[in-house]
């Protein structure tokens, strides 16, 4: 049975002694859930200290971004190579890094492959924007970005991949959480059954039951248990609610939950 993640994305908030704070108060909060995976993504910047005070019961880290060749003269940049003994996950084609700084869709296939070519797991954000959904493409995006992330990947490495569908409109800017529309469960489902369907179009069954696919689009506490119970869905992947240590901790405490019930079920 696929478990249930939830990665927080700190995005470019918290230096690094803030960052510490908020790993102490989540340590307080949150016990070890053996069923439960729960990933932190800081900056790059954090993940160094972190993983050297992070308990591994409890936690893993997740790269937010890193570049895809692995060593060489790119003033700036931080490779997949660099990351791999600190990190598990890395979060790649997240929509701000496709629509602030021009990622595109060969970009974040590159970016995949360097992350499994480095034993890291990609986490893998696709979702339409707003103008995207109004013109009726948004299975479309979803095909075009999900199938050239994972182009040329094997059906091993597809089995362990995460896929976040995240819509670009219902991601909140920042903090705000009162500027932006809210995805239902049952739009979530259609995409979500989408990305299963496409990748069993692809890689067989086996391989789409594995992948775990989370959501993401201010993802809260108080919105964590319906979108956990959305037909498909793994997980959540908050950004604003993650950088608030009883938002998070209490979105982990309804994933056991719910976790606990799907194993009691079998
Ligand atoms: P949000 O961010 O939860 O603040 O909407 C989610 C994300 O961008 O990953």
């Amino acid at each position: 049975m696929r478990k249930i993640l939830l990665v927080g994305n700190w995005k470019m908030h918290l230096n690094t002694h803030e960052a510490s704070m908020l790993m102490h108060r989540l340590h307080e909060h949150i016990p070890i859930h053996r069923h439960v995976e729960v990933v932190l993504a800081p900056s790059a910047l954090v993940l160094q200290p972190l993983s050297t005070t992070i308990d591994r019961r409890k936690f893993r880290l997740a790269a937010q971004n890193a570049y895809h060749i692995d060593e060489g003269a790119y003033t700036g940049e931080v490779s997949f190579a660099m990351l791999k003994d600190l990190v598990h996950y890395a979060i790649i084609g997240h929509s701000e890094r496709r629509n602030v700084f021009g990622e595109d869709l060969k970009t974040i296939q590159l970016k995949m492959a360097a992350a499994v070519r480095n034993g890291i797991t990609p986490i893998l954000c696709i979702g339409e924007t707003k103008t995207e959904r109004l013109d009726g493409e948004t299975m479309m995006v979803i095909h075009d970005q999900l199938t050239t992330a994972i182009h040329g990947l094997t059906s091993e490495e597809i089995e362990g991949l995460v896929v976040a569908y995240e819509p670009v409109w219902a991601i909140s800017s920042g903090n705000n959480f009162a500027h932006h529309e809210v995805a239902t469960p049952e739009e979530v489902e259609k995409v979500v059954g989408k990305i299963r369907h496409t990748i069993t179009d692809l890689y067989g069954a086996k391989a789409a039951e594995k992948v775990r696919v989370l959501y993401g689009g201010s993802s809260n506490a108080e919105n964590a248990e319906m979108y956990l119970r959305a037909k498909g869905v793994d997980g959540l992947l908050p950004g604003g609610a993650s950088l608030h240590y009883w938002q998070f901790s209490r979105m982990v405490e309804t994933a056991a939950e719910i976790q606990r019930e799907r194993d009691i079920d079998g």
